[in-house]
């Protein structure tokens, strides 16, 4: 069997890559590109709830001239008549599909797809693995923001243990020469994460100290059950706030993947700053999508 490339987290792609894909987003935005995947057949198969991602993936597939089919998973017959995902993935392949992009609660569903799949498989998220395509958004953002990530310093606050977009984004981040620093309790934020370039602080005063670009993470309420410590002295701790921003470099940003969950992980005075870039992380979501299409497709 042929196999086409697939994106199934960051640590495949070099600097070079991931250059390559921001300038093809680049000149997508700005309107100067002539990519496309017309009559390129893409399934989506969202087995998780997704707003942003879903709704992204399909207009960058549409965009792109692209045939776009939402599977949704109680249609699958693998989910209800006893075939296997490797035998829907033939069955994909048989009918000339291109794409697949997936969602999965499990980690590994998207690598084990690609096994199986004569076309690309792009990883939408896979339980706490990996979720490339929001890293490379944020990476994307932050570029457009610093023109480059080398030497800058890039807070991530909260849930790394379960957070496939902090896993991701760490990934690109290294990639890109930047300084990681990760805050946040031992529980979910194990001192092993801490090593080449990436630093573990338990005090979010110290760990905001010149940084350039600060991502929160949502945070679930359900992980802090048999947790020693609990919500309220999470918020206590760890909440990011206008006035404790203020230790962060001047003009540094402030970023979420989003859903987030106002009074949690963030204080309302974070969602009226200058340096607030949900919306543009949103924005360039489309784009970089198509990107990452059209770098996979068309190479
Ligand atoms: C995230 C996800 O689903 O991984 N959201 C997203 O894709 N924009 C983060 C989250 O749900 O907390």
């Amino acid at each position: 069997m042929r196999r086409r490339r697939s994106l199934i987290d960051l640590d495949g792609l070099s600097s070079e890559d991931l250059h390559d894909i921001f300038a093809r987003s680049a000149a997508i935005e700005r309107g100067t590109s002539g990519a496309g995947i017309a009559g390129a057949a893409c399934v989506n198969l969202f087995f998780e709830p997704s707003t942003r991602t879903f709704t992204s993936f399909n207009l960058a597939e549409l965009r792109l001239g692209a045939h776009v089919v939402n599977l949704a998973p109680r249609e699958l017959s693998y989910m209800n008549k006893g075939e296997s995902i490797e035998d829907t993935m033939i069955t994909l392949s048989a009918m000339g599909v291109c794409v697949v992009v997936v969602r999965h609660p499990q980690e590994g569903f998207p690598a084990s797809l690609a096994e199986h799949f004569d076309g690309h498989v792009v990883n939408a998220g896979d339980g706490m693995h990996a979720h490339p395509t929001q890293a490379l958004l944020d990476l994307y953002t932050m570029l457009g923001e610093f023109g480059s990530l080398d030497g800058r310093r890039v807070l991530i606050i909260g849930d790394i243990l379960h957070s496939r977009v902090a896993h991701s984004a760490m990934l690109g981040l290294r990639t890109l020469g930047a300084e990681v620093v990760l805050a946040g309790p031992d529980a979910l934020v194990p001192s092993a994460y801490a090593g080449d370039g990436i630093r573990v602080e338990r005090d979010l005063d110290v760990a905001l100290d010149g940084a350039n670009a600060v991502m929160l993470l949502r945070i679930q309420r359900e992980r802090f059950a048999g947790m020693p410590m609990d919500l309220e002295e999470y918020v206590r701790r760890y909440r990011l706030d206008a006035a404790r921003l203020h230790r962060a470099a001047p003009e540094a940003i402030v970023m979420h993947p989003g859903p987030y969950n106002r009074g949690v992980e963030l204080d309302e005075s974070i969602l009226r700053l200058p340096g607030w870039r949900y919306a543009q992380q949103v924005m360039h979501g489309v784009g970089v999508r198509m990107a990452v299409l059209d770098f996979l497709v068309n190479g």
